[in-house]
């Protein structure tokens, strides 16, 4: 079981649900009902996934793919622990893990 949080652009946190091992951060956050769009459904070619990973989570996931990288590149707002949410997988190991949501992914519902 994983606890992830997401946060706001501010800082402030906006939701903690509890995940099982294997699951998609973005099937997390879709079920979580956070606005991240994810249009390509995590077939990489969109970035609209884009979220920034705290920088002590970050280094407990595998890196990412040169696919990736070069998606993030193109993403508005990327930092250095961006990541796409389609491309993290929770693991056992993962006790919680805590994301930024950046503003861009929260336009599409109108917030
Ligand atoms: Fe499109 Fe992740 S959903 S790259």
């Amino acid at each position: 079981m994983t606890l992830v949080r997401f946060f706001r652009v501010d800082g402030s946190l906006d939701k903690e649900v509890e995940a099982e091992a294997g699951q998609r951060l973005l099937d997390v956050a879709w079920a979580a009902r956070e606005p991240l769009e994810g249009a390509c459904e995590g077939v990489m070619a969109c970035s609209t996934c884009h979220v920034i990973v705290e920088a002590e989570d970050f280094e407990k996931l595998p890196p990412a793919s040169e696919e990736e990288e070069d998606l993030l590149d193109l993403a508005a707002h990327a930092t250095r622990t961006s990541r796409l949410a389609c491309q993290i997988l929770l693991t056992e190991g993962m006790k919680s893990l805590s994301v930024r949501v950046p503003p861009e992914a929260r336009n599409w519902m109108g917030r």
